[in-house]
């Protein structure tokens, strides 16, 4: 067996902790239509946001090894309100650490004006006036890369100072080379953001590809990890 270096030894217990925290069980707690049905403020909470149908519903299902807790469909829209996600554990004054907060997806085309207007104001009211909001997950099809709405939310964070990491999703979509070529291509893409978190993470929902580094970013980010 190879021998190995500190850094991996290190990168290793990381994963293995948060492979343990995320390993009580999850339960759905509230969906949330509009702003004035926000939970109160608790939990320190990050959210995945990204473009209809790339992924958030089932990458909270893998990071919660939870079929079927966050709905997903191959029908775009599928996620129509805020859905909050903590832990069903003994905690202190009953406050679990963490909230995982699933979003409806932007930029689908085939939904009512009115349907879409309200998801936008949803998603980016929350996104710029959560107290407790620690880091945005911004979801990106290794199919597809940043696309223009990408781009406008991660405006929207960088002024609203909101800290932010791109997640590539459906890697087993595309070709090993393919994708370290659009992980540097991306990673080039925001390196002048000033809210953006200078690393991304590949996954695969499907696979279980990067679920652990995924963990272990979102422990870090609560300043847990
Ligand atoms: P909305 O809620 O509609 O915005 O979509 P979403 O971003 O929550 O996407 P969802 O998780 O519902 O997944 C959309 C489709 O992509 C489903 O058919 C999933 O099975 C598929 N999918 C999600 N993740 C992966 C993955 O890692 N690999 C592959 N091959 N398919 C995936
Ligand atoms: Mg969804």
């Amino acid at each position: 067996m190879p021998e190995l270096s500190p850094e991996e030894i290190a990168r290793a217990n990381r994963k293995g902790a948060a492979r343990k925290f995320f390993a009580d069980p999850w339960i759905f707690i509230r969906g949330v239509p509009s702003m004035k049905f926000l939970p109160p403020i608790g939990p320190d909470e990050v959210a995945f946001a990204g473009r209809s149908n790339v992924g958030k519903s089932s990458l909270i299902n893998a990071l919660t090894a939870k079929k079927g807790l966050a709905r997903t469909s191959n029908t775009p829209g599928r996620t129509q309100e805020l859905n909050f996600f903590v832990q069903d554990g003994e905690y202190e004054n009953d406050l679990p650490p963490l909230a995982l907060v699933d979003m409806p997806g932007y930029g689908f085309a085939k939904a009512p004006k009115s349907v879409v207007d309200a998801w936008t104001e949803l998603i980016f009211s929350y996104l710029q006036g959560r107290s407790t909001l620690r880091r945005v997950y911004v979801l990106i099809d290794s199919r597809h890369g940043l696309k223009k709405n990408d781009e406008e939310v991660l405006d929207l964070l960088d002024k609203a100072a909101v800290s932010y990491q791109l997640v590539l999703t459906k890697a087993d979509k595309i070709k090993p080379p393919a994708l370290v070529k659009l992980e540097a291509a991306t990673l080039k893409a925001i390196e002048k953001r000033p809210a953006a978190f200078p690393e991304i993470v590949s996954t695969s929902s499907e696979k279980n590809w990067g679920v652990d580094d995924l963990k272990a970013a979102i422990l870090f980010a609560i300043g847990r990890g």
